[in-house]
């Protein structure tokens, strides 16, 4: 599998899926082209570009088909985590994501949870008759009802009882300053023991939420639709461990990559645009594991 490690193929994902084993990877990160938003490649291969097609039944056809043939290398326990943003037409929003989300069930994706992508410093705009757009969707996507989900890694931090709580008697949950809920005052409950304690006192943090709130990358300059780092990694942290294999089927700048091997991760990538899959190619082989990220301190 050396061939395939860290590596991003070139090529349309239809045509080169099978140089990837199935029951390969566990996890695939991955954010398409939008429908009409932009074009990536010049001349070269152009015809094969997913967001370029005349109609929106096209441009679903050809995503859905484009992760059926991926779905073979997920792991049965992987999980899919899919970004997309919607499109207006004259005027009119199409309701791409959960169209394309609504067509990938009905080819057997079991879609387990929509997640809000709130970007903190989305563009300005200039329109005054709706509210300005400043989200777009991660779907998440599984094959088989019991797959690997570590939802311990991207707990995020409670709001309800905090040693620092406004909330009458919220301090009292924690008995002294820098103690635990165990030392507070409902120490030995069994209530604390059930639903409760995830809820509310869990030492990581409260299960992670459906929206999330991230500011766009950095790195946006050199590939038009660089999603960010942080967003990446949320998602596979809670869906890979150290050594799993994550497929990011339209690798773009790479961030994927780049982000899998900070956390020990294996990457593959496919890439249709000769000069995207060098610019990848190159961040991912000159990023390292970084044993000290961490998340989001809670
Ligand atoms: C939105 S960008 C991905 C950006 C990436 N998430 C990043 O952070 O840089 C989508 C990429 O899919 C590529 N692409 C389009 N059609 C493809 C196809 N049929 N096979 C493989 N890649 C394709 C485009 O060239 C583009 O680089």
């Amino acid at each position: 599998m050396d061939k395939l490690l860290n590596q991003v193929l070139l090529g349309d994902i239809r045509e080169i899926y099978n140089q990837i084993p199935d029951q390969f990877v566990q996890s695939i990160i991955t954010s398409p082209p939008y429908f009409g938003h932009r074009k990536y490649s010049d001349v070269d291969a152009y015809q094969n570009e997913i967001g370029r097609e005349q109609t929106l039944d096209e441009y679903i056809n050809n995503l859905v088909s484009c992760f059926k043939f991926i779905k073979p290398k997920l792991k049965d326990s992987g999980l899919l985590w899919l970004n997309l943003g919607d499109t207006y037409r004259n005027k009119e929003l199409l309701g791409i994501p959960w169209r394309v989300a609504f067509a990938l069930q009905d080819t057997g994706w079991i879609l387990r949870s929509d997640i809000i992508w709130k970007k903190t410093n989305a563009m300005p705009s200039s329109v005054k008759n709706r509210p300005t757009t400043d989200h777009e969707y991660i779907f998440l996507f599984s094959k088989t009802a019991n797959y690997y989900y570590d939802a311990d890694s991207i707990r995020e931090p409670h709001v309800t009882f905090t040693e620092k709580s406004k909330m009458k008697g919220g301090r009292n949950h924690f008995g002294k300053k820098n103690s635990t809920p165990e030392n507070g005052k409902n120490a030995g409950n069994q209530n604390l023991h059930d639903g409760r304690w995830d809820q509310a006192f869990h030492p990581k943090g409260r299960n992670k939420r459906t929206v999330w709130e991230i500011s766009l990358g950095k790195f946006r300059d050199v590939h038009f639709a660089v999603y960010p780092e942080k967003l990446v990694e949320t998602c596979l942290l809670a869906s890979t461990k150290a050594n799993d294999f994550v497929l990011d089927p339209f690798t773009g700048s790479g961030t994927t990559g780049v982000v899998a091997k900070k956390h020990d991760r294996n990457f593959i990538g496919i890439e249709l645009v000769k000069k995207y899959q060098v610019m990848a190619q190159k961040r991912i082989d000159e990023t390292t594991f970084q044993e000290t990220i961490f998340l989001t301190p809670v």
